[in-house]
């Protein structure tokens, strides 16, 4: 895959909760070469669950999309793998196997992160979802599961050997979650252990972030995640730095109300009228405008596209008396 990610340098990450069909357009709009979809449970496509199904689907004018797929059996995974290709085709991108989240409900089932403390079943899972489908098999990962107990180079190894075909480290450990900070070096020890692509992740929050990734550690692509919530002018960002271009200048308020407001529209189009997921998307987009913190009730009582323009219009107004 390192063709592959020499076209594809920027790749929003996988998030649960977050990464659904708007937010893919909006970050792929700024500049995002390559997006994932939220963690897949591959028991619940098993079970045909309609919900599950649903974060499946692309977005309008989306080609491609990367599919995460979590779980811990070998033979599940590989059949919903087979049956993802099967239905998505030429838009599925590549299927990546998530080991590498730390919730507690889904390690205490085995899944995500927990794999990482068994590398002879997470093998077994990658090996078995390669030979069961012609798309391409990544692994998404850490630094290793222990605090202190750097595990991702020789995971990487094992998961190479089981025939992935690129690799994806965070450079926190398991039981880090998200504090701290994201090491790096990993990234550039699992680059020399392995020979297939490697993709860097971890706390890239400025296109000067993502070009030192890239500098530093050798890494072939790098993940966003965090930082592009509620600002995928990141995307734009980074393309512009890794182009060895001048960085656009930061959104403008309007601006940023206006993307809020459209990611709003984008939800709606998606989940109907009901767009309870916008909540955290809007403080995002307004974190540090003046009024947002007193607006959080009120967006927290936000239902429809309509409730969410009601607050919009009136932070606009404020911020316009206010400069
Ligand atoms: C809200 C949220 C949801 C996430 N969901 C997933 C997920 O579904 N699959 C996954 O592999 N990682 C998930 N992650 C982890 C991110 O993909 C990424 O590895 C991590 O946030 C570090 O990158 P960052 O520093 O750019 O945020 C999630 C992170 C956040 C904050």
């Amino acid at each position: 895959m390192h063709d592959y990610f020499q076209k594809h340098r920027l790749l929003l990450a996988p998030m649960a909760g977050v990464s659904d069909e708007a937010f893919r357009t909006l970050c792929r709009e700024q500049g995002a070469d390559l997006t994932y979809t939220e963690m897949v449970s591959a028991k619940g496509l098993s079970y045909a669950n309609e919900k599950t199904r649903h974060l499946l689907n692309l977005a309008a004018g989306e080609e491609q999309v990367a599919v995460q797929l979590f779980g811990h059996e070998p033979d599940t995974m590989a059949a919903q793998a087979a049956w993802i290709e099967q239905e998505m085709g030429e838009s599925l991108a590549y299927l990546d196997i998530n080991m590498g989240c730390p919730a507690r409900k889904i390690v205490s089932k085995g899944d995500g992160s927990a794999l990482m403390k068994d590398p002879a079943l997470a093998a077994r899972i990658v090996r078995s979802v390669a030979d069961a489908v012609e798309h391409p098999v990544t692994v998404k990962f850490r630094r290793g599961w222990a605090m202190g107990d750097e595990s991702a180079p020789e995971f990487a190894r094992r998961m190479e050997d089981a025939g992935a075909a690129a690799v994806a480290v965070h450079g926190r450990f398991a039981e880090q979650l998200y504090r701290g900070s994201a090491d790096w070096g990993v990234i550039a020890r699992v680059r020399e252990a392995v020979s297939v692509a490697v993709v860097g992740n971890g706390d890239v929050r400025s296109g000067s972030d993502a070009v030192a990734m890239l500098e530093r550690t050798g890494c072939n692509a790098v993940m966003i995640a965090r930082a592009a919530e509620g600002n995928p002018w990141l995307f734009a960002q980074a393309k512009a730095a890794l182009a060895g271009r001048a960085e656009p200048a930061m959104p403008s308020v309007d601006e940023r109300i206006a993307m809020a407001r459209r990611h709003a529209r984008l939800l709606s189009e998606r989940e109907g009228k009901n767009i309870v997921r916008m909540r955290k998307h809007a403080m995002w987009y307004l974190a540090g405008l003046p009024g947002a913190a007193a607006a959080r009730g009120k967006i927290n009582a936000c239902v429809t596209v309509e409730d969410f323009d009601s607050v919009f219009d009136e932070l606009v107004e404020r911020a316009h008396h206010a400069s």
